[in-house]
C-alpha cells in the first residue's frame, strides 16, 4: 500500500468511527407525555397554579415589609385608577397597564406625560402576576412593586410629578387622608409618599390571573387542547421553561438576549435579530433582560423590550433560535403559540 492509499482509508475509517460513535448517541428525541405525567414534571419544574383564596395568596405574595390588608389593597387601588398622581392631573397608572387588556397599553412603546413617548422606546410590560417577579423593569433595576412605583410617578415623560407634589396632592383630599390614616396609622404623618409606593405595591400583588393552564395542572385533564399540551411539553423539554418559570412563567430572573448567535447574523450589526430602535442593552448595557413575564402573553403584543415584533409565532420562532439555539418547525411554534393561550386568564378577586 501506498501512502496516499493509506491516507484514504485512514481518513474513511476515522469518518466512520464519527459517525458510529454519533450513532450511540442519538439526538434527544421529544417523548411527548401522558397528561398525568406531564402535570407532575410541570409541577415539579417550578411551575404551578395561581392559588384562589385569599389566605394562600398572603402566603404566596405577602410583602414583610408592607403587609396586605384589605383596606390597604382598597386605597392602592384606587391610586393605581387616580390621575391625582400625574403633574397635569391626567395620567394614571392605568393609562399604560391597562387591566382589562393584559396589564399593559398595546404600543411598541409608552406614550406618557404630554404625549412623550419613553426615551429609549420601551415597551410597557404587564402588571398583572408582575408582583411575583424577583426584579421589576426590563432590567430588574427595582426589587419589587413597592420599590418600582416610585419610578413611573417621577419619570418626566411618564408621570412627572415630585414626591412632595404627589403628597400635598393627597393631603388636600380628606377622604384621602382618613383612608391613609387607618390604613397606617401613623396619625398626620400617614400620608408619604413611601407609603403612597406600599399602597399601590399592596394592590398590586393581587393582581393575579387564572386560567385553563392553571386548571390542567389542578387536575382537570380537559382544560386545555391536545396542541396546547404538546406546546406545553415542548416547553418544558426544549428549555423555553428554564428562563420563562415560576408560578408567573417568567420574572424569576436576568438573562442575556441574544444567548446564541446564528450562522445567518454574521454580517450584522444589529445586536438583537429585530430594529433596536431607541438603543436600549439592558442591564449595564450587557444585553441582559429581566426575563419576560408568559402569563396573559397573547394579549400583550407587540413583543421584546422595544415591542418591535407584533406577532407571538415571530416571537416564539426568535426565542427558539437564539435562545435554544434549533428553530422550531411551524407546527412546533404553533403548539407553543396554542400552549401560550392557555396562560390567557381573568383576574382574581380575592
Ligand atoms: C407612560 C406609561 C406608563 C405609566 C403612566 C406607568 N407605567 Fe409602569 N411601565 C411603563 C414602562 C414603559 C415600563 C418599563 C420601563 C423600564 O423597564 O424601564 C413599566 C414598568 C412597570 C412595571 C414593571 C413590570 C415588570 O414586569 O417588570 C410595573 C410593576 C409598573 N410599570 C407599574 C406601574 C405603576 C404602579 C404605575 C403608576 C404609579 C405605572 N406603572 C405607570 C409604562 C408606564
Ligand atoms: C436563556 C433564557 C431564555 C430562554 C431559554 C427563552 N427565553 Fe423567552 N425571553 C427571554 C428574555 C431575556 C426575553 C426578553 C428579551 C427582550 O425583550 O429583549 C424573552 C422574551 C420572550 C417573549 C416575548 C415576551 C414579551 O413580553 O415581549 C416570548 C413570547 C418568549 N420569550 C417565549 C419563549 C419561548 C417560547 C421559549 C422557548 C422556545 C423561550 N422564550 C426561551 C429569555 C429566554
Amino acid at each position: 500500500m501506498n501512502i496516499i492509499t493509506k491516507t484514504i482509508l485512514s481518513t474513511l475509517g476515522a469518518i466512520l468511527i464519527f459517525y458510529s460513535i454519533l450513532w450511540f448517541f442519538p439526538k434527544k428525541k421529544i417523548v411527548y407525555m401522558s397528561d398525568e405525567t406531564l402535570r407532575e414534571y410541570a409541577l415539579n419544574r417550578g411551575l404551578a397554579p395561581v392559588p384562589k383564596t385569599y389566605p394562600k395568596l398572603l402566603e404566596l405574595a405577602d410583602n414583610p415589609q408592607n403587609p396586605l390588608s384589605p383596606a390597604k389593597i382598597a386605597l392602592g387601588k384606587k391610586l393605581f385608577f387616580d390621575p391625582i398622581l400625574s403633574r397635569d392631573n391626567t395620567i394614571s397608572c392605568a393609562n399604560c397597564h391597562k387591566l382589562d387588556e393584559g396589564g399593559d397599553d398595546n404600543l411598541p412603546t409608552a406614550i406618557g406625560f404630554h404625549g412623550q413617548a419613553n426615551p429609549k422606546h420601551l415597551n410597557s410590560p404587564t402588571v398583572l402576576n408582575a408582583a411575583l417577579a424577583k426584579a421589576q423593569f426590563w432590567d430588574g433595576r427595582a426589587k419589587d412593586v413597592e420599590e418600582q412605583a416610585a419610578g413611573p410617578m417621577q419619570a418626566p415623560f411618564e408621570m412627572n410629578i415630585t414626591p412632595k407634589l404627589a403628597v400635598q396632592r393627597i393631603r388636600n383630599v380628606p377622604s384621602y387622608v382618613a383612608q391613609f390614616q387607618r390604613v397606617f396609622g401613623e396619625g398626620n404623618g400617614s400620608v408619604t409618599f413611601k407609603n403612597i409606593q406600599k399602597a399601590i405595591g399592596a394592590y398590586e400583588r393581587t393582581l393575579l390571573t387564572r386560567s385553563a393552564y392553571d386548571r390542567f395542572l389542578e387536575g382537570d385533564n380537559n382544560a386545555i387542547s391536545q396542541s396546547a399540551k404538546r406546546g406545553l411539553n415542548l416547553f418544558i423539554q426544549k428549555g423555553c421553561k428554564g428562563c420563562h418559570t415560576g408560578i408567573s412563567v417568567g420574572g424569576q430572573s436576568i438573562q442575556r438576549f441574544p444567548l446564541r448567535r446564528a450562522l445567518s447574523d454574521i454580517f450584522k450589526t444589529d445586536p438583537f435579530p429585530f430594529p433596536n430602535t431607541g438603543g436600549f442593552l439592558g442591564k449595564d448595557s450587557q444585553k441582559l433582560f429581566r426575563v419576560p413575564i408568559l402569563r396573559n402573553i397573547t394579549k400583550t403584543a407587540p413583543y421584546f423590550h422595544n415591542g418591535s415584533v407584533k406577532d407571538l409565532k415571530e416571537a416564539i420562532r426568535i426565542m427558539s433560535k437564539y435562545q435554544i439555539g434549533k428553530e422550531f418547525t411551524p407546527k412546533q411554534i404553533e403548539d407553543v403559540e396554542a400552549f401560550l393561550k392557555t396562560l390567557e386568564g381573568e383576574i382574581v378577586e380575592y
